[in-house]
């Protein structure tokens, strides 16, 4: 059983690793709760069709039991979207887990304790693996934010639990970061941003394959502006990566992909938010000011590329967007990708700060997909395989 639709749920313990690592304030109080809700089409679907449910994640980086890590806070937020009081186990693994396990009803859903509580899961160890899977009749990962790291409740688990299959999150990123991509509509353009391009040469080099289109923009553009011989002034330039933008500016002529660099810049006088702002030529940026956000024309240009196309995917924002000031050039491209989406255009927001730039607009909604991950989409974007997909029974995957 590769598809979770094909398998027989009925009464079935089906252990379901989700990624509901959500963001908590000091109150414990939910801010973003955008993982519980991209976890529940998977968990309604296996209540609809009478299994039971063992729900596991883990929250934030504990070392050891550590109770401001706990997920007692996300039941509430949980029981609410699922339409039914979800129970709280205490552990994750033990005798009263057994307990709670052993009571639940067919449709019912017990959500274990942080198994991050354990540094087995984060050692992946075969013993702890054995145990988490000794409850269940099945496995459902479908924690796309953490297949990238090869834990016990992601991996090791499978080795112990057969059939293991991908649940509807994973399937649908999947389906986007590498289905779409691999084999997109054309014309493909990628937008990568960000403020250094040494986090991102994975991703622009596995995108030049792909793409027809390539913007850049974010912090890294000023280490491509230097290296075509710019002056920049403060801009954040990775010196040590001069010759990579060259080679990377060589590589996309050679592969005719047509890139481009923004044309005119918005610079600061220090790195605040209230720091007094100009916009200037790409080639005009005086000593001492830096560049924090595309031009107004760089916009247009990009604009005017993007409406072209048929598939775009968006890394990384255009500038220093949590300043106000410098966030006009990211929020004009999450706008211009919304009205491409209305137009059926298939946009693709690939993780991380883009995400959070395209909820500040107010325009998630529209676009195709917005991932949950974060690393994990980096490395599924830079042609990575990950050991929680690698890990399933006949999970539909595409080359990359
Ligand atoms: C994330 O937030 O990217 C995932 O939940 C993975 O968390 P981690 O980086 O602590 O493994």
């Amino acid at each position: 059983v590769g598809d979770l639709t094909a398998a027989d749920l009925k009464g079935k313990k089906v252990f379901v690793r989700a990624d509901l690592n959500v963001p908590l304030d000091e109150n414990q109080k939910i801010t973003d709760d955008t993982r519980i809700r991209a976890a529940v089409p998977t968990i309604k679907y296996l209540i609809s069709k009478g299994a039971k449910v063992i729900l596991s994640s883990h929250l934030g980086r504990p070392k050891g039991v550590t109770p401001k890590f706990s997920l007692a806070p996300l039941v509430p937020r949980l029981s609410e979207l699922l339409g039914i009081q979800v129970v709280k186990a205490d552990d994750c693994i033990g005798p009263e887990v057994e307990k709670l396990v052993a009571s639940l009803p067919e449709g019912g859903v017990l959500l274990l304790e942080n198994v991050r509580f354990y540094k087995e899961e984060e050692k992946n160890e075969p013993e702890f693996a054995k145990k988490l899977a000794s409850m269940a009749d099945l496995y459902v990962n479908d924690a796309f934010g953490t297949a990238h790291r090869a834990h016990a409740s992601t991996e090791g688990v499978t080795k112990f639990l057969k059939p293991s299959v991908a649940g509807f999150l994973l399937q649908k990123e999947l389906d986007y970061l590498v289905g779409a991509v691999s084999n997109p509509k054309r014309p493909f353009a990628a937008i990568v941003g960000g403020s250094k391009v040494s986090s991102k040469i994975g991703v622009i080099e596995s995108l030049l394959e792909k793409c027809d289109i390539l913007l850049l923009g974010g912090g890294m553009i000023f280490t491509f502006y230097k290296a075509q011989g710019l002056t920049v002034g403060s801009s954040l330039v990775e010196e040590d990566k001069l010759d990579l933008a060259t080679t990377l500016l060589e590589k996309a002529k050679a592969k005719g992909v047509s890139l481009l660099l923004p044309s005119d810049v918005v610079i600061a006088d220090k790195f605040a938010p209230d720091a007094n702002s100009k916009t200037v030529p790409a080639s005009a940026i005086p000593d001492g000011w830096m560049g924090l956000d595309i031009g107004p024309e760089s916009v247009k240009t990009f604009s005017e590329a993007l409406g072209t196309t048929q598939t775009v995917i968006w890394n990384g924002p255009m500038g220093v967007f949590e300043f106000d000031k410098f966030a006009i050039g990211t929020e004009a491209i999450a706008k211009k990708l919304a009205e491409l989406s209305g137009k059926g255009v298939t946009t693709i927001i690939g993780g991380g700060d883009s995400v959070a730039a395209v909820e500040k607009v107010g325009v998630a909604d529209v676009m195709s997909h917005i991932s949950t991950g974060g690393g994990a989409s980096l490395e599924l974007l830079e042609g990575k395989e990950l050991p929680g997909v690698l890990a399933l029974d006949e999970v539909e995957r595409v080359a990359v």
